[in-house]
């Protein structure tokens, strides 16, 4: 059984209120395919009746579960591929330059999702520049979801997981098969860290600055209020010169007038706007 209008209304207020992502009314079919494990696993058989139970029961840690299950995490390996292109002959070869004395980068992916993100980055820098390798390099992902970071640091893929966008040369260089997963080998693991953080929760606790942010496939789920207050606290995370990613779909125009545009393999970065 589908759930009821009012109990989806009830989910999306839910949604928005601890993650401020907005589910639209087409997301509706989603609710019977996500929530039904989570109503299992408490004896419930009717989605109907699981989201009256959550809704009675002002349980926290419910209502957490609830709103990862219904949130979107779809991520890939290398994903749209000409970012990285760019990152590795334009970008990351910049900021080399320009950081060669400090000897020192840092590069955040917002909104990591299981990690993919972060370790192609990671892979990226292994494979192009091992110049780097005595650099001090920090690599961080944060993400809403408490799962998704666990699963991102595990460092463990299925082999759906790994036939997204991973080049098979990679996979034999930095993965070990155990049965039907592959786990990233510990040179790569030890690089990056991953960590919870509400990205809608502003302002944003001490973070350091960044050279690089990775803010990809996220904004879109935002009101244009929240992306607002994302692309400001951004921007003050930026370090000079530093360059912030969106996901394909996303844009700052209309958004903040403080960033201009840098083009390169067909990518579109962003950077702080000099006065
Ligand atoms: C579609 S995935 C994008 C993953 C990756 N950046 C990429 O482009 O492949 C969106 C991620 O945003 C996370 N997310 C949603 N709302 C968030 C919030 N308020 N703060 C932090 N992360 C959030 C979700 O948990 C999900 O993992």
């Amino acid at each position: 059984m589908t759930v009821a209008n009012d109990q989806f209304t009830f989910l999306q207020e839910l949604v928005y209120k601890r993650s401020a992502m907005v589910l639209s009314d087409s997301k509706a079919y989603l609710a019977e395919s996500r929530l039904m494990p989570l109503a299992r696993a408490i004896g419930i058989s009717d989605t109907g009746e699981f989201v009256a139970h959550v809704r009675r029961s002002h349980d926290v840690k419910l209502e957490e579960q609830v709103v990862e299950a219904m949130t979107i995490n779809e991520t890939l390996w290398f994903r749209d591929k000409r970012p990285f292109d760019a990152l590795r002959s334009h970008v990351l070869p910049d900021l080399i330059s320009r950081k060669a004395s400090a000897r020192q980068l840092s590069i955040w992916s917002a909104a990591s999702s299981s990690g993919q993100e972060l370790y192609s980055v990671a892979i990226l820098l292994e494979e192009s520049f091992p110049q780097m390798r005595d650099w001090r390099v920090s690599l961080l992902g944060t993400d809403l979801s408490r799962e998704m970071v666990d699963k991102a640091t595990s460092g463990v893929y299925s082999s759906m997981e790994m036939n997204r966008g991973l080049p098979a040369a990679m996979l034999i260089r930095y993965f070990s098969q155990s049965g039907s997963s592959y786990r990233l080998t510990d040179t790569i693991r030890s690089k990056v860290r991953f960590q919870q953080m509400n990205l809608a929760s502003t302002p944003w606790p001490s973070l350091p600055v960044f050279d690089v942010i990775l803010l990809r496939n996220v904004l879109i789920y935002f009101d244009v209020g929240t992306k607002q207050r994302i692309l400001q606290e951004a921007r003050r995370r930026l370090s000079p010169g530093g360059y912030l990613l969106l996901g394909t779909a996303e844009t700052t125009s209309g958004l903040s007038g403080e960033f201009e545009t840098v083009s390169a393999e067909g990518a579109v970065f962003y950077r702080v706007k000099e006065r």
